[in-house]
């Protein structure tokens, strides 16, 4: 394609070095669909003939169903998708097929396609983050009067409902769904048309291309067109962000799956055994998705390397952007997939759950506001009293509400019997009902608003 400038081809080194082939034939359907564009457009301003463009197209056609039916060739002498498509169909249509090139290059060849392709990508991610949010919000819904102990510096802090932990990531989830939607909306303009770096002086129509590929407009600038990857780093950080959620949650199951916690049983289908111990099931999809974060954390560092030192316009470094971006992606699909398997499926043990709220003193700040709100203390002075009563339960080795109203009393003469009914985790959890609070009328508020907007009512 190149070779008429050279004495000689290249190594078998340059072919293998330069090949991209082996991955960039993922862009296929993207790379076909906009030759198509390109040739109709060339047609419609009459820089080739309707016959020539109409070959092209069928011919396009024709490679399109080849490669769904057998794959793409890996052919490493013709370097990449353009080049194999493009020498296919001089095959299949001989002569016309040299016209497809015209007033257009690989540089903005390959930024359309990859643009193409990072933005369907965003779609999936949203639509894949839709579905685990669907399965949060229904587990959330069951459980939204369902204690447990909630955590700070993974000390037992308060009783929390399980709804609201689920509905946390919810929350995650959305600003996550909110990035995707974004990267997609700035990759809205097509470069295709830059051609090499510097624009064409065809009297090419960059607006029709860009309507036909779905773009809302061309973009502005051919240097910055051929040269820019920030769409694939707007996919990335939304990814690396969205899987650092994931590997968050994936702890939290961990965690949970854990013989000392119980909090949980992850299904059969998510789990593994052991080759050794009988008894072991493992929760090795989660140990997976919190091991996947690292790989797609590192394919956001792994081309912002790339590109950070590249002058304009466009190097051959470029062609090392699509593999982290396809891996990111697998991985991602995979490891929303297990996510929201392992949230249908999970078996949350509420009485554990229950227990492990009445541990650690974690209505201790309910009876300190029992003290600012029943007698009239100032808060510091009632967090100091409920400290000396903290003490001499943990003395004892009893819970605080099993302390006597003498007990109490001999710390704090202000105290009555009214106290221990604001001592129990239920009602710890239903005094939470501030907006955002934990309080299960609270939660159901908030999962009934979810469901509304993930277009479940
Ligand atoms: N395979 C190349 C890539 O992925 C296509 C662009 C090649 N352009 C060039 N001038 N060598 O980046």
């Amino acid at each position: 394609m190149w070779g008429g400038r050279f004495a000689g081809g290249p190594s078998a080194i340059m072919r293998e070095i330069n090949a991209s082939i082996p991955f960039d034939k993922v862009l296929w359907r993207q790379d076909i669909a906009a030759s198509k564009a390109h040739a109709a457009m060339l047609a419609a301003q009459g820089i080739v003939s309707a016959d020539d463009a109409a070959a092209i197209s069928s011919g396009l056609d024709a490679i399109a169903a080849e490669y769904a039916a057998h794959g793409v060739p890996e052919n490493w002498d013709l370097e990449d998708i353009h080049m194999v498509t493009e020498s296919r169909l001089a095959e299949l249509i001989g002569a016309a097929a040299g016209r497809l090139h015209t007033a257009r290059s690989r540089n903005d060849q390959v930024a359309t396609d990859f643009k193409l392709w990072v933005r369907e990508a965003c779609l999936s991610a949203d639509a894949a983050l839709g579905g685990l949010q669907v399965a949060l919000v229904t587990r959330a819904g069951e459980h939204a009067g369902s204690i447990m102990p909630g955590f700070t510096h993974l000390q037992t802090a308060q009783p929390v409902t399980l709804g609201h932990h689920l509905m946390a990531y919810y929350e995650m989830l959305g600003r996550d769904r909110s990035r995707f939607v974004d990267a997609h909306s700035r990759a809205s303009q097509c470069p295709l048309g830059a051609a090499a770096l510097a624009g064409t002086g065809f009297p090419i129509d960059r607006k029709a291309t860009a309507q036909a590929l779905g773009f809302a407009m061309p973009t502005r600038n051919s240097l910055d067109s051929v040269s820019d990857r920030d769409f694939a780093l707007d996919y990335l950080t939304a990814a690396a962000q969205c899987a650092l959620h994931l590997s968050r949650l994936a702890e939290e199951l961990i965690l949970w799956a854990s013989q000392p916690f119980g909090f949980i049983t992850l299904p059969d289908s998510l789990s593994t055994g052991s080759s050794i111990m009988p008894q072991k099931k493992n929760p090795d999809a989660a140990e997976l998705v919190r091991g996947h974060s690292g790989r797609i954390i590192g394919a956001l560092t792994s081309l912002m390397v790339t590109m950070k030192g590249l002058p304009l316009a466009y190097s051959k470094d470029m062609q090392d952007d699509k593999v982290p971006v396809f891996e990111a992606a697998g991985l991602l699909e995979l490891c929303l997939a297990a996510m929201t398997g392992m949230i249908d499926g999970a078996t949350f043990r509420t009485g554990r759950m229950r227990a492990a709220a009445e541990l650690g003193y974690a209505t201790a700040t309910d009876l300190a506001d029992w003290l600012v709100r029943a007698a009239n203390v100032p808060f510091r002075e009632a967090h100091h009293i409920t400290g000396t009563a903290v003490k001499l339960a943990e003395s004892r080795g009893c819970a605080l509400d099993a302390l006597t109203l003498d007990d109490l009393q001999a710390i704090d003469a202000r105290i009555d019997n009214r106290v221990f009914a604001a001592l129990s985790v239920e009602s710890s959890v239903a005094a939470r009902a501030s907006y955002g609070g934990t309080a299960p009328e609270q939660v159901s508020a908030r999962v009934a608003e979810a469901r509304v907007a993930l277009g479940l009512e």
